[in-house]
């Protein structure tokens, strides 16, 4: 059975928890708080730390993907929808930084870290809401929370339409080095 590289199938289940987290977590919770909520900030100090932990576990994520072999990709039976899987996991990426790069952009924009994490006024900036980076963080997580969608409905087809045990390749086990791809 040709499977990924262990690293990557731990970091593939543990990141799609916190990244499932982090989007409840941010669009459930933080966008319905007012910014003088007393629970904002805490909400925030936590929601923050969390993404950056995410921010560097791709980075690990993509150093691994990268220098591993993996399984070459699962064929669909047609030849545009394989290269958009191809394209859909490489998007993830893509957003997963992105995610992380606006947050990072609001925080420091706004000044968030010494509010948050101590040293300044417990007081968020008004203009938090318009910030362009915010609007850019809502934007992304629409995307992203569309891909997961359909990255999962694909994994389902495969698995039980299509029966081509695609599940098993993103599980621990013992890996068939002959059919692994660069
Ligand atoms: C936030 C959630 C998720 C993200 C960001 C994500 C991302 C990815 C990415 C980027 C890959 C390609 C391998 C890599 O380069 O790392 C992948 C593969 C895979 N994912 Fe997910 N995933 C998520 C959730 C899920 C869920 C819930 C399932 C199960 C239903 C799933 C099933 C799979 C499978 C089976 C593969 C292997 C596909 C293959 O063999 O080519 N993923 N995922
Ligand atoms: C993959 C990582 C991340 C995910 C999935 C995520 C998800 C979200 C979501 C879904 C929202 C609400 C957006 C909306 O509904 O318009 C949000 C808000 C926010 N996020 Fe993130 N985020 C991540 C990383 C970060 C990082 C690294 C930071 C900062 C260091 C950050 C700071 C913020 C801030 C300041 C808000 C605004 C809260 C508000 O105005 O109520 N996020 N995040």
């Amino acid at each position: 059975m040709p499977r990924y590289h262990p690293f990557l199938v731990a970091l593939h289940w543990l990141m799609a928890l916190m990244i499932l987290v982090a989007l409840a977590a941010g669009r459930l919770l933080l966008a319905n708080m007012p910014p003088d909520s007393p629970d904002k900030i805490a909400g925030l100090g936590g929601h923050m730390v969390f993404g950056m932990a995410i921010g560097v576990l791709l980075v690990l994520r993509l150093v691994t993907r990268l220098r591993s072999t993996h399984p070459p990709h699962a064929p669909t039976g047609n030849a545009v929808l394989d290269r958009m899987s191809v394209w859909a996991h490489w998007a993830f990426y893509a957003l997963i930084g992105g995610m992380v790069m606006t947050g990072l952009a609001m925080a420091f924009g706004a000044g968030l870290f010494p509010i948050v994490y101590g040293g300044a006024a417990q007081i968020l900036p008004p203009g938090l809401q318009d910030l362009p980076q915010r609007e850019a963080h809502g934007l992304i997580a629409t995307a992203l929370v569309a891909l997961i969608a359909l990255h999962v409905a694909a994994a389902f087809w495969h698995q039980f339409a299509r029966k081509d045990g695609l599940l098993r390749r993103m599980w621990f086990g013992k890996r068939s080095t002959d059919e692994l791809a660069e």
